[in-house]
C-alpha cells in the first residue's frame, strides 16, 4: 500500500516485495536507503569508499542499514520498522526528493526519523523527533555496521586487512579509520565519523561486542542489556553504536540528531561535528535541500488529466534521471557497485535528460566522456575517474555516436555554438575542440564499415547480447547504421551553423539509407544485424528472434526507413504486450543460431532475451510520435508507467518500485511475466523523459528557439506546460484539438517559437 502526495510517496507496509529505494546525495556523500531503513552510504565511490556493510545477497536483501533501536523498558523497536522483530503499532515510510522519513508509534512513543544528506557537510543526517504521551525515560541506540571501504578487497582479503582498521572514540565522536595496504587512493581516503547532538552515555566500536555471537542486527545483545560497553576496535569488525539516554516529558517533543559523516583528518572531523551541532544546522540543511529540488523540478512542469503520468513527468522521472546522471549504473539494489564506473554509452544517454536542467553539469560530464575518446574517434567503454582504475577499452560500435547526440542537444538547448569550441584532451594524447571530437566519431564509423557497407558491430552495439555475432570482426550492425543516420543530420546542421560544408554528412546519410532500405528490409520489418558468417539476425526466414524492436523504432527516428510505418505496425503486431514491448520475438532457445555459437544463455522472456526492455520501449514511443500516431504513443507510454505496470502485473509479481522505471520486465515467454528488474539505474529514465517531453508534448529546444509540435492523445489533453528555456519561462497550453498557445511569463523573451 502506498500513496503519492506532491513530491513524495508514502509506503504503508514495510515488507514490500523487494526493497523500494531512495537516494540521498550532495554530490560527494551519498546514501541509498530502503523503505525499511536498510541501505548503503558511500563517499564518492561505492567501489573504494563504501562506508557500511550492505549484504544484498543475504536475506533480507537490504541489510544492514541506518537503524536506531528504541529501548522502552523491555521493549525494543525501530522507527524504520526493520530490523527488530517487535513492530511499531503505526508506521509509514516516505521517500521524498533526497530524503526519506519514517513515522512510527509504539506504546505511546511517537518517532519521526528523517534521513537526508545536506549540502553543507558530507554527512548522512538522521533527524529524530521523539514524543511520548506520558513521562518516560528511554534509551536509544543509533547503529551502523561498518565494512571495509573497498568491497571487493573485503570479499577477498578481509582476514588480513581487517586488522589494519581502527575504530575509536574521540570526545564522544566515534571515528573509523580505513588504512589498508595497497588501497588505490590512500591520501584521498577520508575518516568516517558518527556523532550525536546530545550527550553520549556509552558507545561500541566493536561489532561483535555490540551484537553478540549468533545474533544479528535484529537483536543486538547490548541493546537487550541496555548498555554499550565502550568497546574500541584496533583490528576486527567495526561498527558505530551510541547509547543515548532520553528523558521524555509527557507531550513534549525532543529532537536528537545523528551524523554519519566523513572528513579527512581528526581536526576536520571536530570542525564538521561542531558545525553539524549548531542550532539551526539541520533545519537549514533540510530547507536548502527542499529549495534545490523545488528549483530543479521547476524547469518543466505539466498539468494533464492523466495524474499518474503527471507525477512521473513532474517529479519521479526527472528525479530518477538525475540520480542516473550521478551514479551511472554503479550501485542500486541490483547493481553491486563493485565494477561499473562511468559507461560512455550509458552516461552519454543520461546526459540527454540533464541538458534541459543544467547544461553546465551536462557539459562537464560530456567532457569527461570526451577524455575517453581516442584520436581515431572510438571510445573506451567504461572509465573510472573516481577510483583511478584503468578503463575498459573494448570498442563498441555505438559509444562514440552517443557523444554526438549529447553534444548536439547541448548546443540546441543553449542556442549558441560556444560549447563546440571547448577543448578536451583525447585519451591517447593531444587535445581537440568538442567539434573536432564529434567529427572524429563519424570518421571512426566510416573507417569501420563492413563488407555490406554497414558499420562493423565491433564488440556489440547498444545491445550487449550481440557481442557474439562479431567475434571474427566481420559482423555488421544495421541498428548502428540507423544510429549514425540519426546523428548525421545533426552534424550537417552544426556544420552549417559553423559556416562549414556539411554536405559530406548528408551524402553518408543517403548511402546508409539506401542500404537500410535494400539489404536490411525484410518485407515486414527491418533486420537487426549481419553475423560474421554473413547471415541475418532478425529475419522472417529465421526460426527464432525474427523481429527486433530497435531497428524498427530507429528506422523512424533516423528518418531512414522508407517502410518505417509498416515496421512500427509489425512492432505492435508481434512485440507489444499489455506490460510493454518485448525486445525480440520469439525469444530464443540457447542453441540458436547454433549450439556452439548461441546468441544467449538467458532464459526465455528474461533480460536481453525477449523481456520487455523498457529502455528500448522509449524509442518506440518516439517513433510513433514522429509518425504522428498519438494514441499508440500514449498506449506505449502509459503501459510502462511504473504504477500502471505494477497494478496490471500485481504488486507481488512486479516487485520493483512503482515510482521509478526499471530496465526490463520479464516477458510473456517467462512464467514470471511482469517481474520488473534493475530499477533506478537504467537508460529508461533519461529516454522516457526525452520521449514524453520532447516528442509527446513535442517541446524541443532548437537553435533559434522553442519548437512545439505535440503528439498527444485525449488522456493527456488539455495540457498546460511550463518550460524554462535559456532563463525564460514559457507557459504552453495545448487544447483538446491540439491547438497550442504559448505565453511568456518570466525572463527576457528573445527566442522564436515554432508551433
Ligand atoms: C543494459 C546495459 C546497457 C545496454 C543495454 C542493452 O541496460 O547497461 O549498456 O545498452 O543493457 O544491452
Amino acid at each position: 500500500m502506498y500513496s503519492f502526495n506532491n513530491n513524495k510517496i508514502t509506503i504503508k507496509d514495510y515488507n514490500t516485495p523487494t526493497p523500494w529505494m531512495n537516494y540521498m546525495s550532495n554530490g560527494t556523500f551519498h546514501t541509498m536507503i530502503s523503505q525499511a531503513g536498510g541501505g548503503v552510504a558511500f563517499y564518492k565511490s561505492p567501489q573504494i569508499w563504501r562506508i557500511n556493510h550492505y549484504r544484498f545477497f543475504h536475506l533480507p536483501t537490504d541489510r544492514s542499514g541506518f537503524y536506531t533501536y528504541i529501548k522502552d523498558g523491555k521493549t525494543v523497536w525501530c522507527p524504520t520498522n526493520e530490523p527488530c522483530r517487535e513492530k511499531p503499532e503505526k508506521w509509514s515510510a516516505t521517500h521524498g526528493m533526497g530524503y526519506t522519513r519514517f513515522e512510527a508509534e509504539k506504546n505511546g512513543i511517537n518517532v519521526t526519523a528523517t534521513y537526508f544528506v545536506g549540502e553543507f557537510e558530507n554527512a548522512l543526517i538522521w533527524n529524530l523527533k521523539l514524543k511520548s504521551d506520558v513521562d518516560k525515560k528511554i534509551t536509544i541506540f543509533p547503529f551502523v555496521e561498518l565494512g571495509m571501504m573497498e568491497f571487493m578487497r573485503e570479499l577477498q582479503w578481509q582476514c588480513y586487512n581487517k586488522h589494519q582498521l581502527s575504530c575509536y572514540n574521540m570526545d564522544d565522536v566515534l571515528v573509523y579509520k580505513y588504512a589498508v595496504e595497497m588501497q588505490p587512493k590512500p591520501d584521498e581516503t577520508p575518516l568516517v565519523y558518527f556523532a550525536a547532538d546530545v550527550p553520549v552515555k556509552a558507545f561500541d566500536c566493536d561489532r561483535d561486542e555490540f551484537v553478540g555471537a549468533y545474533r544479528s542486527e535484529e537483536n543486538p545483545q547490548n541493546v537487550e542489556k541496555g548498555e554499550c560497553t565502550n568497546s574500541t576496535l584496533y583490528g576486527g569488525d567495526p561498527c558505530f553504536a551510541l547509547q543515548l539516554e532520553i528523558d521524555l516529558k509527557a507531550g513534549e517533543e525532543k529532537t536528537v540528531n545523528i551524523f554519519l559523516g566523513t572528513a579527512m583528518t581528526e581536526e576536520e572531523i571536530k570542525k564538521s561535528v561542531t558545525h553539524c551541532r549548531e542550532k539551526d544546522f539541520v533545519d537549514k540543511s533540510f530547507k536548502k535541500l527542499a529549495e534545490h529540488w523545488e528549483e530543479h523540478l521547476s524547469k518543466f512542469r505539466c498539468e494533464i488529466p492523466d495524474k499518474d503520468a503527471e507525477v512521473m513527468i513532474n517529479v519521479w522521472n526527472p528525479y530518477q534521471a538525475e540520480r542516473n546522471f550521478q551514479f551511472s549504473r554503479n550501485i542500486s539494489f541490483y547493481a553491486t557497485g563493485t565494477f561499473r564506473g562511468v559507461g560512455v554509452r550509458d552516461t552519454a544517454q543520461d546526459i540527454l535528460a540533464m541538458v534541459p536542467f543544467d547544461t553546465r553539469r551536462a557539459k562537464d560530464k560530456l567532457n569527461l566522456l570526451f577524455t575517453q575518446q581516442y584520436k581515431d574517434g572510438h571510445c573506451n567503454h567504461y572509465c573510472f575517474p573516481t577510483e583511478g582504475w584503468e578503463p575498459v577499452t573494448r570498442i563498441h560500435s555505438d559509444n562514440h555516436l552517443w557523444l554526438v547526440m549529447a553534444a548536439y542537444n547541448i548546443i540546441m538547448e543553449e542556442g549558441k555554438l560556444d560549447y563546440l569550441d571547448e577543448i578536451v584532451p583525447y585519451y591517447d594524447g593531444g587535445e581537440a575542440t568538442v567539434w573536432e571530437h564529434i567529427k572524429k566519431s563519424i570518421d571512426f564509423c566510416m573507417e569501420n564499415l563492413g563488407e555490406n557497407g554497414f558499420p562493423l558491430m565491433l564488440s556489440s552495439d547498444w545491445n550487449d547480447m550481440l557481442y557474439k555475432v562479431c567475434r571474427k570482426g566481420k559482423g555488421e550492425s544495421i541498428w548502428t547504421s540507423m544510429q549514425l543516420g540519426t546523428v548525421l543530420p545533426y552534424m550537417a546542421e552544426l556544420a552549417k551553423l559553423k559556416g562549414e560544408d556539411g554536405q559530406k554528412y548528408l551524402d553518408i546519410y543517403e548511402a546508409q539509407k539506401k542500404l537500410v532500405n535494400t539489404i536490411a528490409w525484410d518485407g515486414e520489418w527491418y533486420r537487426r544485424c549481419i553475423t560474421d558468417e554473413g547471415t541475418f539476425i532478425g529475419s522472417a526466414k529465421e526460426p527464432q528472434a525474427k523481429i527486433w524492436l530497435n531497428t524498427q523504432s530507429w528506422s523512424v527516428i533516423s528518418g531512414m526507413g522508407d517502410n518505417g510505418r509498416k515496421a512500427m505496425d509489425s512492432v505492435e503486431k508481434y512485440l507489444d504486450t499489455p506490460l510493454g514491448i518485448k525486445k525480440i520475438h520469439p525469444a530464443m532457445t540457447t542453441d540458436y543460431p547454433t549450439k556452439d555459437a548461441n546468441l544467449t544463455m538467458y532464459n526465455k522472456g528474461c533480460g536481453e532475451n525477449g523481456s520487455v526492455f523498457c529502455h528500448a520501449n522509449t524509442w518506440a514511443i518516439i517513433a510513433e510520435c514522429i509518425l504522428g500516431n498519438a494514441d499508440r504513443a500514449y498506449k506505449y507510454y502509459h503501459q510502462l508507467l511504473p504504477m500502471i505496470a505494477q497494478k496490471k502485473a500485481g504488486e507481488w509479481r512486479y516487485k520493483a518500485e512503482p515510482y521509478v522505471y526499471a530496465s526490463n520486465i520479464f516477458g510473456p515467454e517467462s512464467d514470471k511475466f511482469g517481474l520488473a528488474n534493475v530499477s533506478w539505474l537504467t537508460g529508461t529514465a533519461a529516454w522516457m523523459y526525452v520521449a514524453v517531453t520532447q516528442y509527446m508534448f513535442g517541446i524541443k529546444a532548437k537553435y533559434d528557439g522553442l519548437e512545439i509540435n505535440p503528439c498527444l492523445s485525449k488522456e493527456m489533453l488539455p495540457a498546460k506546460v511550463t518550460r524554462v528555456l535559456r532563463g525564460c519561462k514559457y507557459e504552453i497550453t495545448i487544447t483538446k484539438n491540439e491547438k497550442t498557445f504559448v505565453s511568456h511569463i518570466e525572463g527576457r523573451k528573445e527566442y522564436s517559437i515554432t508551433i
